[in-house]
């Protein structure tokens, strides 16, 4: 029986990145839908649910994406409100690639370091990826401080990440030149998630840190996030920090995304959110 992939974009066309993705990740058949939302998909649902036998529906899944992490995640509660029983099939949301980039450069820190215990910053922790890394490192028992030029916008994103994670360690910080000094004292993981073109540090800011062990820079377009990282860096020795830059991450980051694709069929009843991302992203190593 084919595989069936199921491709719901908020956005008005949906993306073709994720419909190449699906193809590679061995969907037989990709069906994209774009403009989809809460109001609209009960129907797009009920077509994957009611068309195969309970036993055959994991041949059948669900990819929810677009460009507005808030719309996809309306979109997931809405689809997972309208299985019943054992009419259901899975689903993955990865809006914006939120969750399968953060989870790629989560899994590159845990490569090097124990990130129990572990002291990190998120620069540009308000936006989709800083978020989810966030979140994905505060379950993993990390002490996170999440900062952005805010500290309301910080402290919302951590109230949001202590709802989904128990005993989250994690506190808001602010990215602005006042406190820059308080902000970095101690870190030893630093992942900067930072809008595209956005530096926050001076190679030499983040460089003296004396207890910086990891650094991510997740911002692909000049200027980078972290001065210093290349983009293509993988592992890479700069004053003696090991260094990922967004295409050092992006490898790790296509390979999840489709490892996670092709977990979609292997059950009918899985909801492949960040936290299940990020045990994909463990899994694979
Ligand atoms: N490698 C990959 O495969 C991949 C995939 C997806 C995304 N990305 C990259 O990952 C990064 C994060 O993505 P995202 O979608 O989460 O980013 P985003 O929402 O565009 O921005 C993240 C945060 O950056 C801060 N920011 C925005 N403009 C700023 C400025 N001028 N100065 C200082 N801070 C600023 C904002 O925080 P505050 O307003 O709260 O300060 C915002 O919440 C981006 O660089 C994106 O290109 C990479």
């Amino acid at each position: 029986m084919k595989k069936i992939l199921i491709q719901l974009d908020t956005d008005p066309l949906p993306s073709t990145f994720d419909r190449v993705v699906a193809v590679d990740a061995g969907a037989d058949e990709v069906f994209s839908y774009g403009g989809v939302t809460p109001e609209n998909v009960t129907p797009l649902v009920h077509g994957a649910i009611f068309t195969r036998g309970p036993d055959e529906l994991n041949h059948t899944a669900l990819f929810i994406g677009g460009s507005n992490v808030a719309a996809g995640e309306a979109l997931l509660a809405k689809v997972t409100e309208t299985f019943f029983g054992p009419m259901r099939v899975s689903v993955m949301i990865d809006s914006n690639g939120s969750n399968t980039t953060a989870a790629a450069a989560v899994q590159a820190a845990a490569r090097h370091v124990d990130l129990q215990g572990l002291r990190a910053l998120v620069l540009g922790g308000t936006g989709p990826v800083g978020h989810r890394a966030a979140q994905i490192l505060a379950a993993a028992g990390t002490q996170v401080r999440l900062a952005s030029r805010s500290l309301g916008r910080a402290a919302e994103t951590c109230v949001a990440i202590r709802s989904t994670v128990e005993n989250a360690t994690i506190e808001p910080a602010t990215s602005t030149d006042d406190d820059l000094t308080q902000t970095l004292d101690g870190i030893e993981l630093l992942i900067a998630a930072g809008a595209a073109g956005v530096q926050f540090l001076s190679a030499d800011q983040w460089q003296s840190l004396p207890s910086l062990k990891v650094a991510i820079d997740l911002n692909a377009v000049p200027p980078v996030g972290l001065e210093g990282i290349a983009v293509t860096d993988k592992h890479a020795d700069h004053a003696g920090k090991l260094c990922y830059g967004a295409i050092g991450i992006g490898g790790t980051k296509m390979k999840l995304h489709k490892t996670a694709l092709a977990h979609l069929f292997d059950s009918n009843n899985l909801v492949l959110n960040t936290t299940a991302i990020a045990e994909i992203a463990a899994e694979i190593g």
